[in-house]
Order: C-alpha cells, then structure tokens, then sequence
C-alpha cells in the first residue's frame, strides 16, 4: 500500500504536460497547451493542457482531470499502477506502508481464493479435453453446438464430472484448505461431506479484468427440467456479481478500439460471437445490469449496442436497465434478433460475414426503438398516446447530456406527431422534479434544461476559454475604457439618400453593436466591465476611471488597472496574421475599433462553428438513422461558414485599407 507521503510527492512531482505529452502531441497556445483529443476522433484539436493548474480538458468530449485520471482513462491503469507509473518517470522512491494484520489476512484470503479458482479452472479444462468421459459427453456436447476447439480453449471452457466429489477430492489432496473450497461455493457440505457443485456440468470461467478466474457458470448437458439449466458461483470475497461482466477481459481493447460494445444475454452468446469474429462482447448473464457494470463497460467505451432476442421477454430484457444506461450517460442502441432468435443460435446459422452485417444495419437508437414498438400498441387511441408521449419522456429526461436530449426530443416527436414544445416542456417538468428531489430546496438550473426552440437566451455549452482567446474582448474593454468618449466617424446615407459624415463615440458604437447581435463576452470580467459601462452608458453618462480602478472586484479592478496603464495590444500573433501595425492610437481609433468587434465577432463565429462541426461528427458517428436532423446542422454550418466568409472579408477591409 502505497503511503499518503509518497502520493503527495509523486502528485506534485507530476507535470501534466509531461505526462499527457508522451500520448498526446501537444502545442503551446498562451498558457496552455493543446492537442487532438485521444479520447474521442477529431481533426482540429480541442484537448487542453495547464500546466500552471496540472489538468486537461476536452472541450469536445468533455473528458477532463488531473495526471493520474489521465493515466487511468488514457492507459485503464489502477490507480495504484497510475502512481506507480509517475512514481517510476520521476524517480520517486514509493514508500510502502505495511498493511495491518486485518488487511495482510484479507488479501492471503482473496489470494487463497484465486489460487483455488485457478486450480479449479485447469482442473476443469483437463477434464473437457483429456478425460473419457468429459471428451465424450461435454466435449461432444461444445463441438455439436458448434463450437470450435479454438474458442472453447480461449475462453477455458471446462467440464466437471458427475461422480460426487471428484474436484473436492483433486483440490484437498493437492492441498487447497476446506474453508477456501467452500468460500468459493466450488465445493458444497451436506451431512459434514464435501460434494461438487458443479458436478455434471459444462463450466464457463469468469474472468476479472485481469483475466483471472473469480467465479464459474455451470450448464447441464441436457434438457431436463426440473434442474436449473444454469448455476452459477454464489457472492464470494471475490466475485461480486454486480461488478462483473461476463467475456470483459476478452472484449475490453477491442470495446476501446471499435469505441463500442455489444452486450448480450448468455455466455453462449458471447462465445459464438466472438467465433464469428465479433469480439468487443460481453454479457450480464441473466442477471439484471447494474450501475457498476456500467460504470465497468464505461472505462472502455461509452456506446453499447444491446443484442436480444426478438421475443416480447428479450424485449422486456432490453428494456430493463435501458434507463439505466441512459442515465450513465452511455449511447444505447439495439438490434433484436429474429422471434425465437438469440446471437448465439443466429451466429450458427449464418456466416460471419453475414452475422456482423446483420448488427451493424440492424442496429437502432433506443428511444426511436422503444417509440416505435410502443406506437404500434397505442393505435391511435389518445389517451394511451399521452401516455406514451409521458413514458418517453421519462427515458429522455435521463440523459444528462444536452445536446443528446435535444436531439431525441425531435426526433420522438416527429415520429409520435406530437408539437416539440410539448415533448420538451414534459421532458424539462421530469427533470426539474428528479433535481427538486435530488437537492432539496435548490431548483433545477436554467442550463439544464433543453433550450426551448427559438429562445436565443440560452447561448451554448459554456466553455472555459483559455486566455488568448479573450484578446479580441480584453481589446475591446481597452479601448472601451481608454477612449469611450473619444467620437469615430462613419459616412452614412440620410433621407435624402446623401452621403453624410456621422460621428459617434466609440463607447456608443461598440455597446451598441455588440449589443445589436446579443453577444456575451466569454471572458466574465470582460463582461462584467462591459456591463457596468453600459449601465452608466444608459443613464447619458461615462463612467470614470476609477470607477474600475477602485472596483470592489478585485478581478475587474486588476483587468481595468492593466488596460488603463499598460500599452496594452493585441498579441503579436494577431498582429501578423492580419498585418497590423500599430500606428499612435488616437489616429488609429476607427480601424482599431472595427478591428476588435470584427476580431471578436469571427472568433465568436467560429467558436459556434467548431461546436456545430463537434455535434455533425458526434451524430454522424452516434446516430446514424437521423439524417433529417443532421441535414439541419450542416446547413446551420454552411450559413455560419458564410457568415464567417463575410466578416473575414470586413476584417480585410479595416486592416487592409
Ligand atoms: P444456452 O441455452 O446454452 O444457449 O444458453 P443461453 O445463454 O442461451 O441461455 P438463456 O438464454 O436461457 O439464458 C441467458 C443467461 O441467463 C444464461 O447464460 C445464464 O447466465 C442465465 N441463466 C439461464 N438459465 C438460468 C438458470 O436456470 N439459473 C441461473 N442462475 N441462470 C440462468
Ligand atoms: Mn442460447
């Protein structure tokens, strides 16, 4: 264990550059660094690094933390194989605490427990593959289901005989204790004996993520009835059912390489997939998902695909634990196999080829699958629509994010008939009654609703935006408060369609045109000045100096000291890039003014642009089906790219004239 000492060190030793550096290749902008994001596909980068605040940030996906998360999202280490990775790159001694007697007996007892577990898993394969009876009952058995010798050895498939106690037996004579046999439930005690418990049965291994064995699922070879066909290890000191998925071991790089994962039912299914060369499968095996398992599947991709039979109890299936997912903020999507199908029994009839193409054109977003199954049943008759329109509504108002939510609103409304508005003033009621709940007496925020069509007030995700993005505002601000009073002057046609000279403050034309396009500064004590000025603007009034330079804000006081003394302009990079040249400011004014407004303006735009194009690439890869509303977005980008055109050209024109 390592101890709080030498973690404290090794977090301070740790620069985030550095670490995040060797994976991702970074660039300096300001004070931060940026890359393509590793953790989502993007061609313009939107992953930041800070050094000064020792984090990341992708404002595309979202992900964000410190060294150590990174190592652990990035590398799926443990947090102890994070640190210890750091603690080795910056040659920091770990320091070891020695555990106290209660922990040292729990780790040699789940230790034990794993040795028994691994013994039992090589004595269960030597028997399928070596001894008479398994070769001739299981083995015959696995092969008549079409299963290959390959597979059944990858995924150490067993047999355990159907005398009484032949594995008890093995185990105690090769020295495994009684008490470890029992914990396991690989043994069980009836009348002070000790007999198998999967005796006569097919053994499926459960592996951790590690790929050891925690726990076994046995079948029986045949049709009886009046046996459980399945039984599985009982809850051990190491296997939680709830906290493992069945095959994750097998499945987990390519869940992170495919960025998606299919979860089935069985372990039969899981194997005959990954014959058919589906390998990033897993299964819950039979038992309800839980938030851990999602939370599991979560490390390695956040898109599952779930695979169920056709039937109304497959379907009962893939409805359960739906909202479950959603809520994790996962993308579910679903393909139901044909009425008395499962992937297991489809994997057997059709070729490889043919059974992945049948789950990747089958499968469909779960909520229009779920609306449409459920259309059918209302037919028509209103009362039972309405409560459709409620039912699907709940679904949606679990998912956190936003723009997914928007996303679905539309599109079950279009598909239900139903007025959009009414979809989305059900789905923010949900959302602020769960929030009412979660934190009393506090309200839902604003943010987290779904912004209502056609209401402007809700600006998109707020993002932090590192410091050189602000130059264009702080620009703005400068002059605001260096020349407010000073007057510009601008030829204008009158009435008389005569052009005359108008002059008007820069205070004026900069409040005003922002104003008129109802933009916010991203930078809050930007905006912050900004409105106190305009405050005083609205009275007839310019504001003084001190106003700002003796601000009870520390933030506003600073900023306003710093662009009051300093000569203070935009950065050399701007000046380049746009051929600048600054000349003495009063005879500048007018072009330095249109220049900070445009400046910000086409920065503005494209900020909206580059989340546009984020949301274009996350639906064309998330939701295929909707294409409607993807239509919509690249035409809400084509007119953003014209506008961009437009402004560049103004931009040219101040700079260039
Ligand atoms: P095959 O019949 O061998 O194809 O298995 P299957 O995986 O298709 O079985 P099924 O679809 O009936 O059940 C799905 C999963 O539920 C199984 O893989 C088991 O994990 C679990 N399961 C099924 N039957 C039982 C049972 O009787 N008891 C328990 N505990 N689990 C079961
Ligand atoms: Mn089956």
């Amino acid at each position: 264990m390592i101890t709080p000492d030498t973690i404290e060190k090794i977090m301070d030793a740790a620069r985030i550059e550095e670490v995040v550096g060797e994976f991702v290749s970074l660039k300096r902008r300001g004070v931060n660094m940026i890359g393509l994001c590793p953790f989502h596909n993007e061609k313009t980068p939107s992953f930041s690094v800070s050094a000064p605040k020792g984090i990341y940030k992708c404002f595309g996906c979202g992900k964000g933390g410190n060294a150590v998360n990174f190592l652990m999202e990035h590398e799926h280490y443990t947090y102890p194989e994070a640190l210890r990775y750091l603690a080795q790159k910056y040659n920091i001694e770990i320091e070891e605490e020695k555990p106290s007697p209660e922990q040292q007996q729990a780790m040699d007892l789940k230790e034990s427990l794993f040795n028994v577990s691994a013994f039992a898993q090589k004595f269960f394969e030597e028997q399928l593959h070596d001894s008479e009876e398994g070769r001739s009952i299981a083995l015959t058995y696995l092969k008549e289901r079409g299963f290959t010798t390959e597979v059944i050895r990858r995924f150490g498939l067993g047999y355990c005989p159907g005398a009484w106690d032949s594995f008890t037996q093995t185990a105690l004579k090769n020295g495994y204790k009684k008490e470890y046999l029992l914990k396991t439930s690989l043994s069980k005690s009836k009348d002070q004996m000790l007999y198998d418990t999967f005796r006569d049965r097919i053994i499926f291994p459960i592996h951790n993520l590690s790929g050891r064995v925690l726990g076994f699922g046995g079948r029986i070879l045949t049709n009886e009835k009046n046996r459980p066909k399945y039984i599985n290890s009982a809850e051990s000191d190491i296997y939680q059912k709830s906290k493992v998925l069945y095959g994750i071991y097998f499945a987990k790089s390519q869940m992170v390489s495919l960025d998606n994962c299919y979860l089935v039912e069985g372990y039969t299914d899981v194997i005959a997939l990954h014959q058919a060369g589906i390998t990033n499968v897993i299964a819950t095996s039979g038992t309800a998902l839980t938030t851990d398992q999602i939370k599991l599947i979560r490390r390695y991709t956040s898109n599952v695909t779930l695979l169920f039979d056709g039937d109304p109890a497959g379907i009962k299936a893939a409805f359960r634990g739906l909202d479950l997912i959603l809520e994790e903020g996962l993308n579910v999507r679903v393909v139901l196999f044909p009425d008395g199908e499962d992937p297991d029994s489809f994997a057997r009839e059709k070729r490889p080829a043919e059974v992945r193409s049948f789950v990747e054109e089958q499968a469909a977003d779960f909520i229009s699958f779920k609306t449409t199954l459920l259309l059918e049943e209302t037919r028509d008759d209103p009362i039972r629509k309405a409560q459709l329109i409620k039912e699907i509504a709940q679904t949606i108002a679990l998912i956190p994010e936003p723009i997914a939510r928007t996303i679905y609103v539309q599109k079950c409304s279009t598909m239900m008939g139903v007025e959009e508005q009414l979809m989305v003033s059900e789905v923010n009621r949900i959302r602020r009654e769960k929030f009412k709940r979660k934190h009393q007496p506090e309200t839902a925020k604003d943010e987290d609703m779904i912004p209502v069509p056609g209401d402007r007030r809700t600006s998109p995700q707020k993002q932090e935006y590192e410091e050189t993005n602000h130059r264009p505002e702080q620009e703005i601000i400068r002059l605001l408060l260096n020349h407010g009073a000073k007057e510009i002057t601008f030829e204008v046609e009158n009435e008389d369609k005569r052009m005359v000279e108008v002059a008007v403050t820069v205070a004026e034309f900069i409040l005003q045109d922002i104003h008129s396009d109802d933009l916010m500064l991203d930078n809050v004590i930007c905006q912050n000045i900004l409105n106190e000025y305009a405050g005083w603007w609205e009275q007839k009034k310019l504001p003084a100096h001190s106003i700002f330079t003796q601000h009870q804000d520390e933030d506003v006081r600073k900023l306003a000291i710093d662009l009051l003394s300093s000569q203070y302009t935009l950065s050399k990079n701007w000046e380049q890039r746009h051929k600048i040249y600054l000349k003495d400011e009063e005879d500048e004014l007018k072009p330095r003014v249109l220049y900070a407004v445009y400046a910000f303006k086409l920065q503005k735009l494209e900020k909206m642009l580059a989340e546009i194009q984020q949301k274009i690439r996350d639906m064309s890869r998330q939701i295929p089906a909707d294409e409607e509303m993807l239509l919509e977005l690249m035409k809400t980008q084509r007119d953003l790219l014209e506008k961009r055109r437009a402004f560049a050209r103004e931009l040219d024109r101040v700079v260039t004239r």
